[in-house]
């Protein structure tokens, strides 16, 4: 695979699936910028970006607030691709969910990623293509209590990628996604008393690695790709296939 020079903005790098993502596409050659709301964190990242190649930036934001996406897409400048992986969720019944809880993951997992393509999408389109890939979950189509509005957050994000792919694809801009199986990362800490449960009905009996979502991530930002639109890959060791 190979990034050789081109630009990547991916939301949510001072953690998890966002962080490798980040390694892993400056390995393969790209310049990338990171975001997310701890400086202290992303400011880690950063340097083990730089220790690489020392082209790379931190913009700190928080994607919940339209005025900050602004200023992020202002700072950032025009990338090649976008990576929409920031994303969280709240752990509630649907009695238990409050207004702002669910308002809050639709506007990180919905309107932020909306309001980043919205304005990337076009800046791609006219420097003749690009590739943006959402970062959703198996929630998103199979139901599981306890993640009712976070999984109709995802399923949004995936109903949004198929759609930007028919609109942005004629332009050459692909857009995909990856829906991820339980992953080793922070997000995923508190949930460790139900991965013996999750991982027992998945074939390859485990949890992901933060390294192999990003493999995925990175392949479908790459040239290697270019045939691949309006895909939303599952990246769960095989858990969406099987009863
Ligand atoms: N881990 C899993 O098992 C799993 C499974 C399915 C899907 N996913 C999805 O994978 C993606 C990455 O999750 P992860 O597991 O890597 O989680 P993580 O380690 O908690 O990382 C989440 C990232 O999102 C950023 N973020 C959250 N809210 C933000 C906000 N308001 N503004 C800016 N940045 C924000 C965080 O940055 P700051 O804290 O610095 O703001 C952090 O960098 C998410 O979209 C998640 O829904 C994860």
């Amino acid at each position: 695979m190979n990034l050789n020079g081109k630009k990547i903005l991916v939301t949510g790098a001072t953690s998890g699936v966002g962080r490798e993502t980040a390694k892993l596409a400056v390995q393969y050659g790209a310049v990338v910028t990171i975001t997310g709301r701890d400086e202290a964190r992303g400011s880690g990242v950063l340097g083990e970006l730089t220790a690489t190649q020392g082209r790379h930036r931190f913009i700190a934001a928080d994607v919940s607030d339209p005025d900050e996406l602004r200023r992020l897409i202002r700072e950032a400048g025009p990338v090649d691709a976008l990576v929409n992986n920031a994303g969280y969720w709240e752990l509630a019944p649907t009695a238990d969910t409050s207004e702002g809880g669910f308002d809050g993951m639709f506007a990180v997992n919905v309107k932020a990623p909306f309001l980043l393509t919205a304005a990337y999408a076009p800046t791609m389109a006219a420097a003749g293509g690009g590739a943006i890939v959402n970062v959703s979950t198996m929630v998103a189509s199979r139901g599981m209590a306890g993640k009712a509005a976070y999984g109709a957050s995802k399923a949004a994000l995936e109903s949004l990628t198929r759609s930007w792919a028919a609109e942005y694809g004629p332009m050459g801009v692909r857009v995909n996604a990856v829906a991820l199986g339980p992953t080793l990362t922070p997000a995923s800490e508190p949930m460790a008393d139900m991965l013996p449960t999750l991982t027992a009905a998945i074939p390859l009996r485990r949890a992901a690695q933060p390294r192999e979502v990003a493999a995925a991530i990175v392949y479908l930002c790459c040239d290697e790709s270019s045939y691949v639109t309006g895909a939303v890959v599952p990246v769960d060791g095989g858990r969406q296939s099987v009863l």
